[in-house]
């Protein structure tokens, strides 16, 4: 299984500190925040990993991870997304690097404390479909909002005003192979972007999409709320970090 990292868009919510950069090369206490997808994807044993990012910083990404190996990945690839279509547009991208497989797709501003290998393990042994990872939120209307029903996810809304549950789906997603098939049937919403959300209740229609609740904590960086609440819950040591080359000496 491979992985993917979503790391475009305009990272307008954290204006101006994305007037010169792109958002996920900006620091989360001691590194860049693309660091803790990375570190995310490697700790689960998924060592082959693609970066899908676009905008006027692409190269930067380039500079900073080079070939990947520094990081302890095997394979290091990228793709650049014109415009701004979306999470479930980007996603698009990585379909030949997923070459046929299952794949783990994680947003490039989501950070966690413990680690996925055991979903990922679980997700390994699913035979098809889909798999979320869940988190109890205080601020559910911000994300894509799950439904339960007899510990089965049956909705997901996006940014709801009025939250069916306090359970947010995470940025962090495995899917089978067809998830490229269903991203090349979805329409722009409102806010003129393919959403993920779409295709996750893709798979719930299909009757084929299982959840977790995630270990630990969970946070977004996208906003500066988010971003200053990121620094914090890493500066304070919760997270179970790789001894990577720019944490260490002076
Ligand atoms: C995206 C997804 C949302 C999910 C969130 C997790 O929202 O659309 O469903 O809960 O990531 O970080 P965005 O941050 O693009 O608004």
């Amino acid at each position: 299984m491979k992985g993917i990292i979503l790391a475009g868009g305009l990272g307008s919510r954290l204006r101006p500190l994305t007037l010169v950069t792109n958002k996920h090369l900006l620091p989360v206490y001691d590194r860049p925040m693309i660091y803790y997808p990375i570190e995310c994807l490697i700790n689960a044993g998924l060592d082959e990993i693609m970066i899908v990012t676009g905008g006027d910083h692409a190269g930067d990404f380039l500079k900073l991870l080079k070939n990947g190996k520094d990081l302890g990945a095997k394979q290091m690839a990228y793709a650049y997304q014109e415009g701004e279509g979306g999470i479930a547009d980007a996603l698009k991208l990585a379909e030949d690097f997923a070459d046929g497989g299952k794949v783990c797709v994680v947003l490039g501003d989501n950070i966690i404390e413990g680690n996925i290998r055991q979903a990922a393990g679980d997700f390994f042994t699913q035979k098809s479909g889909a798999k979320l990872l869940l988190k109890e939120v205080p601020d559910p209307e911000r994300f894509g909002v799950a439904e339960l029903l007899d510990g089965k996810v049956v909705s997901i809304e996006e940014k709801p005003t009025e939250p069916k549950s306090n359970l947010a789906v995470t940025g962090i997603y495995f899917y089978d192979n067809d998830v490229f098939n269903i991203c090349k049937t979805l329409v722009p919403s409102k806010r003129g972007e393919l959403e993920i959300t779409d295709v996750n209740n893709e798979y719930i229609r299909r009757g084929t999409l299982t959840s977790q609740v995630l270990e630990g904590w969970w946070t977004d960086a996208g906003t500066h709320e988010s971003l200053y609440r990121a620094t914090k819950l890493v500066a304070e040591g919760g997270a179970n970090h790789l001894q990577m080359p720019a944490a260490v000496g002076g």
